[in-house]
């Protein structure tokens, strides 16, 4: 069936996303210790992964900030006061349905605009949502975050909501720079909502970076069949242990891939030999925890003035706050 109030925009390529790939993969697999960015975790297959890690027992961040959601969202439009919803990162599009209906009920909301690299799941997320709500114009767009921040799309006053934590996975360098961008982006009168993790037990954090029937531990892998598969690699993902641990001193989740014996892997399209020693780690991820104060004194050195905090008593919390005008 054909869906009428549905664009789709691309700023992102294929070619552009395998460009920025070679780049990557080149720098984090030459330097010490070796990396690789978190953007490679989200093909298709990695997107579902992740939709099964939102709903293991372990994985507490996705139903506490659902239940915020569930709470609060009718207080969040009315404060927002938003015609148009914009979201950074936004997967499946699943717990803004909540967030739709939400600013629906307020008899203002026009359009949502969500933005996210990994386009086949983007597309899927937009044509959905634009068929459950056909009152509400979706214009999705294939962007990177980190790149097209000045390109988002208008609204006389726009909601963006960057959730499930994703703030998280920035190093502190990509996350000042990152909300610097936006409060740039935005005029006075739109808002941001931003969905973080607090920092908690250390038991509870590894264990939702760990879960028990390894499907964290496929995920993480599945980054190796990204570059196999876009790079002409030939990583054996066996040959990698998933290992997540929290760093107290930087107050992250520490992610990564750790090889279990001494081999060498070609990447084909950089016409490079990766060695890997026995126990070495490719680092592939971090995932920051905040204290409420901290998240908050982040975004007002960005330019950002906390209107509302929900949950900063409990696992997770949600802030809305607005360009200091
Ligand atoms: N917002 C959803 C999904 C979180 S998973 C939720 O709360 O459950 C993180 C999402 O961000 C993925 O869909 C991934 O493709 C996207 N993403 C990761 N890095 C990105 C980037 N640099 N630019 C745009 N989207 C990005
Ligand atoms: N934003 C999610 C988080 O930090 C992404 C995520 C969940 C993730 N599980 C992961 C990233 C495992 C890497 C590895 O919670």
């Amino acid at each position: 069936m054909p869906t009428t109030g549905l664009t789709v925009e691309v700023l992102l390529t294929p070619e552009d996303l395998r460009e920025s790939l070679l780049a990557d993969a080149r720098r984090g697999l030459t330097a010490r210790p070796k990396s690789l960015s978190p953007v490679w975790f989200y093909d298709e297959h990695g997107s579902a992964l992740f939709d099964e890690i939102t709903r293991l027992p372990e994985y507490y961040l996705t139903r506490a900030e659902r239940g915020l959601l569930e709470a609060h969202a009718a207080e969040i439009a009315a404060a927002a006061g938003a015609d148009t919803l914009v979201e950074l990162g936004s997967g499946t599009s699943d717990k803004t349905r909540l967030l739709l209906d939400a600013m629906t009920a307020t008899g203002r909301l026009h359009r949502y605009a969500p933005l996210d690299v990994s386009e086949d799941t983007l597309r899927a997320a937009a044509a959905a949502v634009a068929r459950e709500y056909p009152a509400v114009e979706v214009h999705a767009v294939v962007a990177d975050f980190h790149r097209h921040l000045d390109a988002l799309p208008g609204g006389r006053r726009r909601l963006v909501a960057f959730l499930g934590s994703t703030i998280g996975n920035l190093t502190p360098e990509q996350r000042r720079r990152f909300l610097f961008d936006l409060d740039c982006a935005l005029t006075c009168d739109d808002r941001l909502l931003l969905g973080v993790d607090l920092v908690k037990d250390p038991g509870r954090l590894v264990a939702a970076y760990d879960d028990a029937r390894g499907v964290t531990a496929a995920f993480n892998r599945n980054a190796l069949s990204v570059l196999n598969r876009m790079l002409d690699a030939s990583f054996d993902p066996g040959m990698f242990e998933h290992v997540a641990e929290w760093n107290a001193d930087d107050q992250w989740m520490d992610i990564r891939l750790r090889a279990t014996t001494e081999h060498v892997v070609k990447v084909g399209a950089l016409d490079l030999d990766v060695r890997f020693q026995r126990g070495e780690d490719l680092h592939t991820e971090i995932s920051a925890k905040f204290t409420p104060e901290r998240i908050v004194d982040e975004l007002a050195y960005a330019g950002f003035v906390s209107e509302g905090t929900w949950g900063g008593g409990g696992d997770f919390m949600l802030v809305l706050a607005r360009p200091y005008c």
